[in-house]
């Protein structure tokens, strides 16, 4: 097994890009996660996972219709949104699925250009295109409908509202404002170490994922990277299909699943019975540099996370080889380890994020490997089976 010295975390690629493709994607721009409670999400998202609390819009800045808050990290940049009345559609969301993603959006040169090839290969608006910002600088978004209820936002940004601003910390929309939360210094002391968004899964309904697929090759002009079927994850009782699309620079990769028949209910299942039937996002994996600072902190924390039975390790070592990680402490963390070819990974898995068996959290980090712990579904499953089953949905 070879392990390549990894490339430095960086994001994007946007200086060997041109401008002539209308998708390319510059980066991953924000995740929007509507919730119920935005101003108590944000405190339980900064303190669990040590993301900065850097800007708010609600009603004291002259919103009048939904309360935001934008947590950064690394390269993340997540905005956590309620609505303030009963017709905003994070209210729908809040009432059909709890707390969850609702949008994943993408930076690009012309958000307007980006939305209409997109609707030009077949997408169903979600949003069409707006501007709003002054003589300084413009952002103009434009939304698709992707699996579900979830979006996907194109956001072209100009002036003090472009990328390498909002990097520094200026303003991602007109609006907002920046802020200091209680939470802010102490994060900045103890570092979690999350530096962006790895990949995001997608959960959909039985026979759901082809179609799902095809659309992220046609209208998003994704390819396939890695394809999983029942062979791969599946345990005595449950099991999944997977197959994982990636974007044309491979800034994202977006593995959908389905459920596949086993004798008991699949993971994926469960989801959907607890998500109104609907497909989601079932996780954001997020990607560190070292896992074990990272994993030791988010612990630390209060994240709890799935546990592997120790057994695990008693043969993983066989298979692993040599890893620059301390092995002791890499078990001590509950860390688990997978192989391939080009290197190996470090991943986990935290639980539910909320009351509903739906929306979690991976902590990954890469060693050469670009898999997604394939080596480790068995074992996974067999965890998450012990967990359903606590929570009488086996
Ligand atoms: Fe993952």
């Amino acid at each position: 097994m070879t392990t390549e010295t990894p490339k430095p975390v960086q994001e994007t690629t946007v200086e060997v890009c041109s401008n002539t493709d209308p998708l390319h994607l510059i980066d991953v721009d924000h995740v929007r996660i509507y919730v119920g409670n935005a101003k108590q999400a944000a405190f339980f998202y900064a303190y669990a996972f040590g993301f900065q609390v850097t800007q708010f819009d609600d009603l004291t800045t002259g919103k009048r219709d939904e309360a935001s808050y934008l947590l950064t990290q690394g390269n993340i940049r997540i905005l956590i949104t309620t609505g303030l009345t009963k017709n905003h559609p994070a209210q729908r969301h809040i009432n059909l699925f709890g707390d969850g993603v609702k949008d994943i959006a993408f930076t690009v040169f012309d958000a307007e250009k980006a939305y209409n090839r997109a609707i030009d290969n077949g997408a169903e608006s979600a949003y069409e295109p707006f501007t709003v910002g002054d003589d300084n600088g413009k952002v103009t978004r434009a939304g698709i409908k992707t699996y579900g209820e979830v979006i996907h936002s194109f956001v072209s940004r100009t002036g003090t509202f472009s990328l390498p601003e909002l990097k520094q910390g200026g303003r991602i929309f007109p609006g907002f404002e920046t802020m200091e939360h209680p939470l802010n210094q102490f994060n900045k002391d103890n570092p979690c170490g999350l530096k962006f968004l790895d990949h995001c899964v997608g959960n959909v309904e039985l026979d759901g994922m082809d179609k799902t697929v095809n659309w992220y090759e046609k209208v998003l002009e994704f390819s396939m990277f890695k394809h999983f079927d029942d062979a791969d994850i599946s345990t005595e009782y449950s099991a999944l299909m997977s197959k994982v699309m990636s974007s044309g620079g491979g800034l994202i990769k977006f593995p959908i699943n389905e459920p596949a028949e086993g004798k008991r209910k699949s993971q994926i299942q469960e989801y959907l019975d607890w998500h109104n039937d609907t497909p989601g996002v079932q996780h954001l994996a997020f990607r560190t540099d070292d896992a074990l600072e990272s994993i030791a902190e988010l612990r630390k924390r209060g994240v709890s996370f799935l546990r592997l039975p120790d057994t695990y390790y008693e043969l993983l070592w066989d298979r692993i080889g040599d890893i620059e990680e301390e092995k002791k402490l890499v078990q001590e963390l509950g860390i688990l380890v997978d192989c391939d070819d080009q290197g190996y990974l470090l991943q986990l898995f935290t639980h539910p994020v909320q009351d509903r068996p739906t929306l979690f959290f991976e902590i990954i980090c890469r060693r050469g490997s670009q898999s997604f712990g394939k080596g480790n579904f068995k074992a996974l499953f067999e965890a998450l089976e012990l967990e359903q089953d606590r929570r009488g949905n086996l």
